[in-house]
């Protein structure tokens, strides 16, 4: 038989060079939802469509199809198979074909809740009406926050804010019309310069002492006579890194034996001021008494892809340390802060004698994880 090679050249022409428009045949288009008959409002109505059936694999950085819908250019240039829509023409719109269902093996959304005739009407009318986008709603995805450590700049001093917290605050109480209130009276500041220092209420006599002083610098002389009370001080702040560190945890997670108690090291570092960039370095990089510490995040040995040694050093380090919550990403990309699935992996991989392999939930993606600190 003879082939009909130019029909079939002609036909894939056909199709590639039709894109959005060429394949609603006008009996579809007559099967199509008509449009509403109303003036459309994309904020209240297109937008929530979008948000609610599209955006989750067309928005926020996501291409499915190659297509996005993230701004008004974006969907007009479209995707793999060209212009999603045709402004002023819906029913030539590839976009109403996918979402009417006009070829059951394709249909928008992909999964989930099938648009109703009323919102498919909706949507048509929009394109009929020029498919008008406001201004400023972008369903792009946001840059991430930038909160990486930086010195700030220090406002110039005024009369009565010497302190640099002070001159900190002063321009935005200026800014809000905010009246500072007045420095407390000796008496509460040296009940709070105690509970801070020491965690303990002043003794009677030591605040009578403290009430009756006259030098002008004697509140800057209390902080540093309290800072000086080794033992008072490591006593106090000894309940605060256990909380953190975690020492002397007993319950069901004790299961290795590696954790052991670090008071010891613990007590020691506070009572003789140990600068904080040694302490830290020793309980990361342990000496035999700190090990405790790291040791003790092992606290389960593997339990999953999340929660092997590295992932579990990472995450307990960025969280005592830094303040960060490794937690969400590691498994994926967080949903609730800027923290990737890198980001954990990176910080686990300072932890690994190898390179580690990334596992996306229970998913290993065959990427190897780059290591690095959380913050350069
Ligand atoms: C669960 C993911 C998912 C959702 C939700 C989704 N899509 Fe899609 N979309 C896809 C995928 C995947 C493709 C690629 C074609 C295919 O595989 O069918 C695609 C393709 C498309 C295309 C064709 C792009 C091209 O040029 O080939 C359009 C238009 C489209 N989607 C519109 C929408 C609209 C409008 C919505 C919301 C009503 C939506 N999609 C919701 C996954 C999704
Ligand atoms: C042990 C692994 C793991 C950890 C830890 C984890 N998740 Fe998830 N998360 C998953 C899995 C698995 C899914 C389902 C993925 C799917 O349905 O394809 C998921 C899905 C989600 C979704 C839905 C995403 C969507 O597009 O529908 C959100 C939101 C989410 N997680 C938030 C969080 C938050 C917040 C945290 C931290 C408190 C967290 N996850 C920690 C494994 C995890």
């Amino acid at each position: 038989m003879k082939c009909p090679f130019t029909m079939t050249v002609l036909a894939f022409l056909w199709v590639g060079c039709g894109g959005a428009s060429a394949k609603i045949t006008p009996d579809q288009a007559k099967a199509l939802p008509p449009p509403a008959a109303r003036k459309i409002d994309f904020a209240k109505e297109i937008k929530p469509i979008f948000e609610a059936s599209c955006i989750k694999c067309h928005g926020r950085g996501r291409t499915k199809g190659d297509l996005s819908i993230e701004s008004r250019d974006t969907l007009l240039k479209g995707g793999e198979s060209g212009p999603a829509i045709v402004p002023g023409k819906s029913a030539e719109s590839h976009l109403i074909e996918l979402v009417a269902g006009l070829d059951p093996d394709s249909v928008m959304p992909q999964k989930g809740k099938r648009l109703t005739t009323e919102e498919i009407g909706v949507l048509r009318a929009w394109i009929d009406q020029g498919a008008p986008w406001d201004p400023g709603i972008s369903f792009a995805k946001p840059p991430p926050v930038n909160l990486s450590p930086r010195q700030p700049r220090l406002p110039a001093a005024r009369r009565g804010t010497a302190n640099p917290i002070d001159r900190l605050l002063q321009p935005y109480y200026e800014a809000r019309g905010v009246k500072p209130a007045k420095p407390v009276s000796d008496r509460v500041f040296a009940r709070r310069v105690y509970l801070d220092a020491i965690g303990l209420l002043p003794a009677p006599g030591e605040l009578e002492e403290f009430l009756a002083g006259t030098r002008p610098d004697k509140r800057d002389g209390l902080v540093k006579r309290l800072l000086a009370d080794n033992r008072r001080y490591a006593e106090h702040w000894l309940t605060f890194w256990n909380d953190a560190l975690r020492n002397d945890y007993h319950g069901t997670g004790y299961i290795d034996g590696g954790r052991e108690q670090i008071t010891g090291w613990l007590y020691s570092a506070l009572a003789t001021n140990m600068p904080f960039d040694e302490f830290a370095r020793e309980l990361i990089d342990p000496v035999p008494a700190s090990a405790g510490f790291s040791k003790g995040i092992v606290w389960r040995g593997v339990v999953n892809a999340s929660q092997t040694p590295q992932m579990q050093a990472a995450q307990n380090i960025s969280q005592v340390f830094m303040g960060v919550n490794l937690k969400c990403a590691s498994c994926h990309d967080s949903f609730i802060n800027d923290w990737t699935l890198a980001d954990s992996y990176g910080l686990a991989g300072i932890y690994s004698d190898q390179p580690i392999e990334m596992v996306h939930c229970d998913k290993p993606t065959g990427q190897f994880a780059i290591s690095k600190f959380t913050y350069p």
